[in-house]
């Protein structure tokens, strides 16, 4: 048996004014959330499903989204303009690894600039969708999606992904999707209220998974190994490259190694 959410603990989570609606199942709880951010919904309307039949990864990528796991999508409203919108994917990076560690007690750490891992695979995607107002570079509303492998789906993940993706739990038989639920909504709207004084650009820095690794990254220019140093002040990836050059690269930029495929 899976782990079922729960649709009448999830109304819980402490964030004011935070209002969820669940569905069993849907396309993507990213398009849906948009449909609603586009008709108006308030920020802190929050859809989740069971699973989706159509769910989005970065870069154009499906996620595999069984109902063995967690997905779900935020409407936000912030008063930032679209370089700053990546503080909400990293934000939403740190709540998602605390939410991991105070729930199943193993440790999370981020594979920048948007993928969480446990025992070195890949648990969690997270997926922030903007737009704009018009004719400017402020964001009318942000989406903010999450996925997560909760437990292994009942046929296995499909063979590209399954030597990358990982689980949170082989224990169908707790509450574990209804408390990453309400930790996690806490945990994000904790750091949202300051976002832009980016206080927890250090927690992130120090879960980065490849700190000091040398990794292969996909950049318009093509395939090249670094070093990873760490993030500079926005979150962008600071790296050394074979002939000792320093450089920072930007999310929307490069991708590290050919392992950061969505599920
Ligand atoms: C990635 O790994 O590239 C990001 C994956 C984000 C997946 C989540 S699941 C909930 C929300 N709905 C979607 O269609 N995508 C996001």
């Amino acid at each position: 048996m899976t782990d079922a959410l729960k649709e009448e603990q999830l109304n819980i989570p402490l964030a004011p004014s935070c209002h969820v609606k669940y569905y069993e199942c849907l396309p993507s709880t990213n398009e849906t959330a948009k449909e609603f951010a586009a008709n108006g919904a308030e920020e802190g309307t929050v859809i989740v499903a069971n699973h989706q039949t159509a769910g989005r990864g970065r870069l154009g990528r499906n996620f595999f989204s069984p109902d063995s796991g967690l997905y779900f999508s935020i409407v936000l409203r912030p008063s930032l303009n679209i370089e700053e919108s990546l503080l909400i994917t990293t934000a939403a990076a740190v709540a998602v690894c605390r939410a991991i560690e105070t729930v199943t007690k193993q440790t999370a750490l981020i594979k920048w600039v948007n993928d969480i891992f446990v025992n070195n695979k890949k648990v969690c995607g997270i997926l922030c969708e903007s737009s704009l107002k018009a004719g400017t570079n402020q964001l009318e509303y942000a989406i903010l999606g999450i996925g997560i492998n909760v437990t292994t789906p009942k046929d296995g993940f499909p063979a590209e992904i399954s030597k990358i993706a990982g689980t949170l739990t082989e224990e169908t038989e707790n509450n574990i999707k209804n408390e990453l639920f309400t930790e996690i909504i806490t945990e994000f709207f904790s750091i949202y209220t300051t976002l832009t004084k980016k206080e927890f650009l250090p927690e992130y820095n120090r879960r980065m998974l490849l700190i000091g690794k040398t990794v292969s990254v996909c950049t318009a220019q093509g395939e090249k190994e670094v070093k990873v140093l760490g993030i500079d002040s926005n979150f962008g990836l600071k790296v050394q490259f074979a002939d000792g050059s320093v450089s920072t690269l930007s999310s929307g930029e490069v991708t590290i190694g050919s392992n950061t495929m969505s599920q």
